[in-house]
C-alpha cells in the first residue's frame, strides 16, 4: 500500500558546488485578488453547507432562536426559551428512558465527541500511523459521528481509502489508551466504514445472579447472563454445537449449568433431554440427577456417546428424504450431549482403543447430529489442536479467561483477538474466584464479531433448588 508515490523523485541532483545543500525556490505566482476572495467564498458556502448537513438538529434550534429574537424581541424569544427549557427537563426528569434518549445521551455524545475525539483525533491518529503524509500532503479518516449508551461510546469513522478494518484492529489498544477507554472494539458496518466501540465502564463486572428457570418450555435458546450493553444473552442451544474454552476457574460450570437451567421446563414436559458425561467428576456429578443420562468413567463416556450416534443415525435414517431439520417433540426430543472437561476422554485417555472410539462419535455428533436434534456442548481448559483436533466442527465458540493470547484465535477463529476478544486479559484475582469468572467471548457461526457476556453464576445452592424441583420429575420420564 502506498509504496509508489505520486510525483517526481528527488534523485540525481548534481550541485556545481560541493558541500552546499541544494535549495528550492518556489516560483512565485501572483494571484489576483478577485480569485482569492471567490475561493474563500466558496469555501465558506461549502462550510456552511457541510455544518448544516452534519449538524441539522444543533443548526435548526439556532436558527430558530434566531427567528424568534428577530420577530419577537430578546425578551420575549428569553422567556419562551427558559420556558420550553423547563418543559423539556421537566419531561426528561419524568420519563428519564426516553428523557435520555432523546436528550440525554445526545448531549453526552456531543460532550464527548468534542472533548475527547475531536480533540485528540489527530494526535492520536498520526501516533497511531492511522493517518498519512503524501507528497507532503496529511490525510487524516474522518470522525463521522459519535453516539453514546449507558456504558460505551460508539464512534463511526470513514477511512481513508486503501485502509482496511485490519489496519485498524491491529491498532485497538493504541486507540483505546489514546482515548482513555480500557479496550476499543472494530466493526464495520460497510465497506469503507468503521465503527469502533469504547466502554466508558465495565457492565459486566458485577456478579450475575442464577436467572430464574424459564416458566414455559423453551428448546432453541437459553438465557445465559448479560450482554456487555445490559441485554439479555440467549445461547443457541439447538441446532448448533457448542465448544466452551476456558483456564481453570474461568467459569466454565456458570455456562453448563445456565444451559441445564434454562433447559429444565423443556426436560419436565419431554421436549429435550441432557445427557452429561463427566469424566472429572467435579462439576455435572454435582447434579446427576437432573440428566436424563449420566456418564463418568470413560468406558461409560464411550459408551454414552456411541448410543447418541446410534439415536443419531436411527433418526437419520426416518428422516431421509422426509425433512431437512429437526423440530423437538416427545416422540423426537431435542439431545444435548454434554461433556465437561472433554481433554479427559480425549486427550488425556491413556486407554487407546477408547480413545478412538470417544473421538469417532464426537466427530460423527459434530459433523452430522444437529439437522437431526443431537446437540453437542463441550467444555475443556486447553484448546490446543492436540488436544481438541476437532474443535472447527463446533460452529458455537466461547472463550472464557484464557492463559495465552494465541489461544484465542484457537478458539474464536482467525482475526478474533483483532477485532477485540481479548479472552487473555480478562481480570483474575487470586483472593476473590468471582472476578472475571463466567465473562467470555462468543463468536456465532453467523455473525464474525466476538460478543462479551457474563454468564450468571449458578451456585451450589441453585443446583441443590434445581435437583429438588426437578429430579422426580426426571426419574419419572426414565
Ligand atoms: N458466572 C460466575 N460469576 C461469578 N463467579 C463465578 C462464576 N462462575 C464461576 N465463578 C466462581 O469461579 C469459581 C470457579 O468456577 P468453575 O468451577 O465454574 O470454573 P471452571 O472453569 O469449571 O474451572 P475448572 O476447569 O478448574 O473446572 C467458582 O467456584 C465460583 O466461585
Ligand atoms: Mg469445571
Amino acid at each position: 500500500m502506498l509504496r509508489r508515490l505520486p510525483g517526481s523523485e528527488e534523485v540525481g541532483l548534481v550541485s556545481t558546488t560541493p558541500e552546499t545543500a541544494v535549495v528550492f525556490a518556489p516560483t512565485v505566482v501572483r494571484t489576483p485578488a478577485i480569485v482569492t476572495l471567490l475561493i474563500m467564498l466558496w469555501r465558506l458556502v461549502v462550510g456552511v453547507v457541510h455544518l448544516v448537513v452534519r449538524h441539522p438538529v444543533a443548526c435548526s434550534l439556532v436558527a430558530l432562536v434566531s427567528g424568534m429574537v428577530y420577530a419577537l424581541g430578546v425578551r420575549l424569544a428569553s422567556i419562551i426559551v427558559v420556558a420550553l427549557l423547563c418543559a423539556v427537563s421537566t419531561w426528561a426528569g419524568l420519563w428519564p428512558v426516553p428523557g435520555m434518549r432523546v436528550i440525554g445521551w445526545p448531549l453526552v455524545a456531543w460532550w464527548r465527541w468534542m472533548w475527547v475525539y475531536r480533540r485528540r483525533w489527530g494526535s492520536v491518529l498520526a501516533v497511531t500511523g492511522l493517518r498519512r503524509s503524501i507528497n507532503g500532503r496529511t490525510y487524516t479518516p474522518d470522525l463521522l459521528r459519535v453516539t453514546c449508551s449507558s456504558w460505551a461510546d460508539v464512534v463511526t469513522v470513514r477511512m481513508l481509502a486503501g485502509q482496511s478494518d485490519e489496519d485498524w484492529a491491529a491498532r485497538a489498544p493504541n486507540l483505546a489508551h489514546g482515548f482513555g477507554s480500557p479496550w476499543c472494539r472494530i466493526s464495520s458496518p460497510r465497506p469503507g466504514w468503521l465503527m469502533l466501540t469504547f466502554p466508558r465502564y465495565d457492565p459486566l463486572a458485577k456478579v450475575l445472579r442464577a436467572r430464574p428457570i424459564p416458566n414455559r418450555p423453551v428448546v432453541g435458546t437459553v438465557n445465559i447472563g448479560l450482554c456487555e450493553d445490559g441485554t439479555p444473552y440467549r445461547l443457541k442451544v439447538h441446532g448448533t454445537h457448542v465448544l466452551i474454552a476456558g483456564a481453570t476457574g474461568a467459569g466454565k460450570g456458570s455456562w453448563l449449568w445456565g444451559t441445564v437451567r434454562g433447559l429444565l421446563p423443556a426436560m419436565d414436559v419431554g421436549l429435550a433431554q441432557v445427557w452429561g458425561l463427566d469424566p472429572k467428576r467435579m462439576e455435572l456429578s454435582f447434579g446427576k440427577d437432573l440428566f436424563n443420562e449420566y456418564a463418568a468413567t470413560p468406558l461409560e463416556c464411550a459408551e454414552l456417546l456411541e448410543r447418541a450416534v446410534e439415536v443419531m443415525q436411527e433418526r437419520a435414517d426416518r428422516y431421509a428424504g422426509v425433512r431437512r431439520s429437526h423440530v423437538p417433540t416427545i416422540e423426537d426430543p431435542f439431545i444435548l450431549v454434554m461433556v465437561d472437561e472433554v481433554a479427559f476422554l480425549t486427550a488425556y485417555q491413556p486407554d487407546k482403543g477408547l480413545k478412538l472410539r470417544i473421538m469417532a462419535a464426537l466427530a460423527t455428533l459434530t459433523t452430522q447430529g444437529r439437522a437431526v436434534g443431537v446437540g453437542v456442548m463441550a467444555a475443556l481448559q486447553d484448546p490446543r489442536k492436540e488436544v481438541m483436533n476437532i474443535r472447527n466442527l463446533f460452529p458455537d465458540k466461547i472463550a472464557l479467561r484464557l492463559d495465552e493470547a494465541e489461544q484465542v484465535d484457537m478458539v474464536l477463529g482467525d482475526g478474533a483477538r483483532d477485532r477485540g476478544a481479548l479472552a487473555d486479559q480478562i481480570p483474575r484475582d487470586r483472593d476473590d474466584p468471582s472476578v472475571g469468572a463466567g465473562v467470555a467471548f462468543v463468536r456465532l457461526e453467523t455473525s464474525p464479531e466476538p460478543l462479551r457476556v457474563r454468564a450468571a453464576y449458578v451456585s451450589d445452592d441453585d443446583i441443590k433448588n434445581m435437583i429438588m424441583r426437578y429430579s422426580d420429575v426426571r426419574e419419572a420420564w426414565r
